[in-house]
C-alpha cells in the first residue's frame, strides 16, 4: 500500500520524507489556504521533495476552464497530478488528459458508481472520501470494498487512493480491503507508528540496560 501525506505543510512533507515511508502528497484549495502558502509556489517545493505523485486541484468548474488550469498546472514538475471532480465535466477533463499521458485523480468520490465512471475515463486515481462518508451517517469503508470489486471485476488499472481518512482504524481497513494508496494527515501516519505496549516495552528495556552499567559503542 502507498502512503500519501494529506497536506501542504513543508515541514511535515520534509519529515516524513526523510523517513523513506512517503509515496506521495495531496492538496487540495482547503489545505493551501490553511498553508497561507501561494499555491504555484508550494506546489513547486512539494514536488522537490518526493518523486511520487502530488495533486493539485483545478477549481475551474468547465472543462475548457479545467483544461486551461491543468496546463498551467502541468508545467509545474513532472511528478504533478491533476485533480479534477467528479462531474460530468471533470470525468471529460480526466479522459482528455490521461489519453495525453498526465496523471489524473478525480476527486470528491462519494458512491462505486461515480468510481466506475472515473475508471472509464482513464483516471489515475479515484479518491473516495471515507471520512466525510462516515459523518454523513454511510460507512466509507463499504464504499471502498464496493470499489474494489468493481474495480477486480473490470481489471481497472485506476489505484483506489482513499481520501478524507480520519483515523489509523480507517488504514488498517482499506489495507484489508486492498485499496491501493491512502492518503492520511501527516498526524495519522505518526499514529500508526504508536503502541501503548511498544512504549512500555522500551521502557523496561531501557530501565534494565541501564542496570547493566553498559555502552554500545
Ligand atoms: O484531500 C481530500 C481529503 O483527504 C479531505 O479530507 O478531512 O477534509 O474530509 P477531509
Amino acid at each position: 500500500m502507498q502512503f500519501f501525506a494529506d497536506t501542504a505543510e513543508i515541514d511535515d512533507i520534509k519529515e516524513l520524507a526523510s523517513t523513506g515511508l512517503l509515496d506521495g502528497v495531496t492538496t487540495n484549495p482547503s489545505l493551501i489556504h490553511k498553508s497561507g502558502r501561494d499555491f504555484m509556489e508550494v506546489t513547486r517545493e512539494i514536488c522537490e521533495l518526493t518523486d511520487g505523485p502530488v495533486s493539485a486541484e483545478v477549481v475551474a468548474l468547465d472543462h475548457e476552464g479545467m483544461m486551461r488550469e491543468a496546463e498551467v498546472l502541468r508545467k509545474i514538475a513532472d511528478n504533478v497530478c491533476i485533480k479534477v471532480p467528479l462531474t460530468m465535466d471533470g470525468l471529460k477533463t480526466c479522459n482528455a488528459l490521461t489519453r495525453d499521458g498526465t496523471m489524473v485523480n478525480v476527486t470528491l468520490c462519494f458512491s462505486a458508481n461515480q468510481a466506475l465512471l472515473a475508471a472509464k475515463a482513464g483516471a489515475t486515481f479515484i479518491s473516495p472520501f471515507v471520512g466525510r462518508h462516515d459523518d454523513n451517517g454511510f460507512d466509507g469503508m463499504d464504499l471502498i470494498r464496493d470499489i474494489r470489486q468493481i474495480y477486480d471485476n473490470y481489471d481497472f488499472d485506476t489505484e483506489i487512493l482513499v481520501a478524507s481518512i480520519r483515523h489509523p482504524g480507517h488504514v488498517l481497513e482499506s489495507a484489508l480491503i486492498g485499496a491501493d494508496v491512502a492518503t492520511m494527515p501527516p498526524k495519522v501516519i505518526r499514529q500508526l507508528a504508536n503502541h501503548i505496549l511498544t512504549d512500555k516495552g522500551i521502557e523496561g528495556f531501557l530501565a534494565d540496560w541501564e542496570k547493566t552499567g553498559q555502552k554500545i559503542a
